[in-house]
């Protein structure tokens, strides 16, 4: 039988998850695709590492040169994570010829448009499965299963530590900062956890989707992001009574922009992709997806709607995901179909997108406020000023004169309105702390 040999970079969580994944499953995978798939050479950072899983100190390297450039080496499997180094890394493998699997979201968010156009000059193929999701094959199902299909929404759970904080936060009552240590602990978070709180490792994600999804490179400084770091329990709560979950979602949608009044409509539709918290109805299928697993809502305009689901964080989901992507690889050497799937095509260049502030949303706002008469129609004529509209309010009861949260839920607005509306009520006097505003959003 036809042998691989993959010259690995990155011997932790997920390089440990590969070596005992290929250890248990190697021979299943070598009877589906026909192919053995064996790991010739692992570039590790040290040699006395901590590791999980046990590695021979045979295979392994402190120069991630010496495993790209072995002529014994068939393909690369780019683990390492960071941006600089990986980038060297891809281009020298890609410029010999070799292909690159990876799954490092950062390096594709930042380097992306560079390096697919370097695997398409080269004639070799860059897979990334592993990059968003997990171990659920987002990347395939775009890619190869809705090939014949316009995307036009993409809704995405993509970040496994943020879920788990806000299931965490919602089920079991407990603190972020309990919820994030747990979430370490489990191996879900970056080594940078602002990575995750902040909203930026889904921002790596929905571009990466979105960017394949809509066939033009998604410029990741135009992406909206916010993260879940301001959102309290009080937010979870007050959600809930409203019937409704808090979620980060990654969110890549086909909208009609707004233009400001007097202007004449714009009629080009263009995409936003943002990563925001967004309260979403409890009785939609996303606000059932708990802990670490993440979810993706993909519409097509002739499939429908869809939904992916599993883990999407963690040794083993990332494991597999990077097991199919070794496959793929082997079988495109092995039949020497380099481009068999093109990993991304560039197929709009008309492509649009478009900032936050041409968007429309429903919104959460939480005050808190002195509670004593007019407060409420201070704050009421400073929206209706702005033409933003309260859907409804919640007021706990307190004592007079005491701070108290005060809930407004608002009716559709623009999103620059209803931030500039919110910044001249942050600054009535009997608004004592920084209003906080998250997005609810409808699915549709
Ligand atoms: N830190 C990421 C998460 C790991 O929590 O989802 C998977 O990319």
């Amino acid at each position: 039988m036809q042998q691989i040999r993959i010259g690995m970079i990155g011997g932790g969580t997920v390089g440990g998850g590969v070596y005992k994944a290929l250890r248990r499953n190697g021979d299943l995978l070598a009877a589906r695709v026909g192919i053995r798939l064996a790991i010739k050479r692992i570039a590790v950072k040290a040699f006395d590492e901590p590791r999980k899983v046990a590695i021979p100190h045979s295979l392994l390297t402190l120069d991630w040169r010496e495993v790209v450039e072995d002529p014994e080496v068939d393909l690369v499997l780019e683990l390492a994570g960071g941006t600089t180094t990986a980038r060297e890394m891809v281009l020298c493998a890609l410029r010999l010829g070799k292909p690159v699997v990876t799954a490092n979201k950062a390096l594709l968010s930042a380097h992306g448009e560079e390096l697919f156009g370097e695997a398409r000059r080269r004639g070799v193929n860059l897979y990334y499965e592993a990059s968003v999701g997990g171990g659920i094959p987002i990347i395939k199902a775009l890619r190869e299963g809705f090939v014949g299909n316009r995307i036009e929404r993409i809704y995405g759970i993509v970040n496994g530590t943020c879920n788990y904080i806000l299931t965490r936060m919602k089920l079991e009552k407990v603190d972020f900062e309990v919820a994030l240590s747990e979430a370490q602990k489990a191996g879900y978070a970056e080594a940078d956890p602002s990575l995750d709180i902040d909203g930026h490792d889904s921002l790596h994600k929905i571009g990466i989707l979105a960017s394949l999804a809509h066939g033009f490179w998604v410029d990741p400084r135009r992406i909206h992001v916010e993260g879940i770091r301001r959102l309290s329990k009080l937010d979870v709560e007050f959600a809930s009574q409203l019937g409704y979950t808090i979620k980060l979602l990654g969110v890549a949608k086909k909208i009609q922009p707004q233009t400001a009044p007097g202007k004449s409509p714009a009629k080009n539709e263009g995409l936003l992709v943002a990563v925001y918290p967004a309260l979403i109805p409890n009785s939609h299928v996303l606000a059932s997806v708990n802990h670490s697993f993440n979810a993706v809502f993909v519409r097509g305009d002739v499939v429908g709607d869809t939904l992916f689901y599993g883990r999407g964080a963690g040794q083993d989901p990332t494991a597999s995901a990077v097991l199919s992507d070794l496959a793929d690889a082997a079988l495109d050497l092995k039949h020497n179909t380099r481009q068999r799937v093109p990993p991304f095509v560039p197929h709009d260049k008309h492509g649009r997108l478009l900032s936050i502030n041409e968007a429309v949303s429903r919104y959460y706002i939480r005050l808190k406020v002195v509670d004593r008469p007019g407060v409420l129609a201070a704050i009421a004529a400073v929206l209706g000023k702005a033409n933003i509209s309260i859907s409804s309010v919640i007021q706990p009861e307190g004592r007079e004169g005491d701070n108290v949260p005060l809930i407004l839920m608002i009716h559709e607005a623009p999103n620059k309105a209803m931030a500039d509306a919110l910044r001249r009520v942050a600054r009535l006097p009997v608004v004592k702390a920084n209003p906080v505003m998250i997005r609810v959003e409808n699915l549709d």
